[in-house]
């Protein structure tokens, strides 16, 4: 069997597919990396190559020490990772003190790992404690409202949270705990990986103004519709506004009757 026909290898290609046609994609906008499980990476080692070339991830990562990542490459488009995954994507290995990585697999024709691997792997390192090992997926994409909103709205977690929210009844319901917002910064390095990976301690989504918007989830569908959720609610946002701004909406009483209704704890810090 190809590697690439290794389900986790089908999954992520299916993400960076959909994504394309959702227009959040731009060129080489955007990266995606998925922790992959022992069973998934035990049944296909024998075909990768062995880690060599160890280079430096920029960051510390302890906890996720020795695990393999399947990951965009640095520059590649996600449009083509459908017409060739071999060329466009790559599997990394972790070193034993989580500060390196090696390719076994992918980027046949060079190439190294998404800039933003920092952030990635950082992210994947919170995660995977706070959800108790669940958590597989991080995703970065470039979606246009998302990224409109930061030039308008004070860039703080409040605003933008309470402001998603109100966008449509599902969205406390998907993201209770809030949505993570920080100022612009440069990309691709410790620094937005730190501030990032803070935020994601409490939220499942971080909007980075100005540039995009980084999700995590337990599988890529999750991944995937916290993106997609996030960017429809912004739409309406930016639709909203564009028409005069708001002439009703929902009200804190709405939305505390929504969290007993679902069951859910909305955070109160968001509220109004
Ligand atoms: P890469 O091509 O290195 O993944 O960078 C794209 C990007 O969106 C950086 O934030
Ligand atoms: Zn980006």
């Amino acid at each position: 069997m190809p590697i690439t026909d290794a389900k986790f290898i089908q999954d992520f290609i299916r993400l960076t597919d959909d994504a394309f046609k959702k227009g959040w994609h731009e060129r080489n906008g955007g990266n995606l990396s998925y922790r992959i499980k022992n069973d998934e990476i035990n049944k296909i080692l024998p075909e990768l190559k062995s880690a060599t070339n160890w280079q430096p991830i920029g960051t510390e990562v302890p906890n996720i020490a020795g695990e393999y990542f399947l990951v965009t490459g640095s520059g590649k488009y996600m449009r083509n990772v459908i017409l060739c995954p071999a060329d466009n994507i790559a599997i990394i290995k972790i070193d034993d003190k989580g500060k390196n990585y090696s390719i076994i697999w992918g980027l046949e024709h060079g190439g190294v790992p998404t800039s933003e691997l920092p952030t990635h792997l950082m992210n994947h390192g919170i995660k995977k404690t706070v959800t108790n090992d669940k958590n597989r997926v991080i995703y970065h994409a470039h979606p246009v409202n998302a990224i409109a909103l930061t030039f308008i709205l004070p860039l703080d977690s409040k605003t933008f949270t309470h402001e998603l929210w109100e966008m449509m009844t599902e969205v406390p319901v998907i993201f209770p705990e809030g949505i993570g917002v920080i100022p612009w910064m440069v990309p691709g390095g410790k620094a937005i990986a730190d501030i990032t990976g803070k935020l994601m301690k409490k939220y499942n989504a971080v909007i980075w103004a100005h540039h995009g918007t980084f999700c995590a989830g337990n599988n890529f569908d999750e991944a995937f519709g916290f993106m997609d959720t996030i960017e429809k609610a912004s739409e309406i946002s930016v639709k909203v506004h564009s028409m005069g701004g708001k002439k009703q909406t929902i009200s804190n009483q709405n939305f505390c009757d929504l969290a007993e209704a679902f069951k859910i704890h909305l955070n109160e810090n968001f509220l109004s």
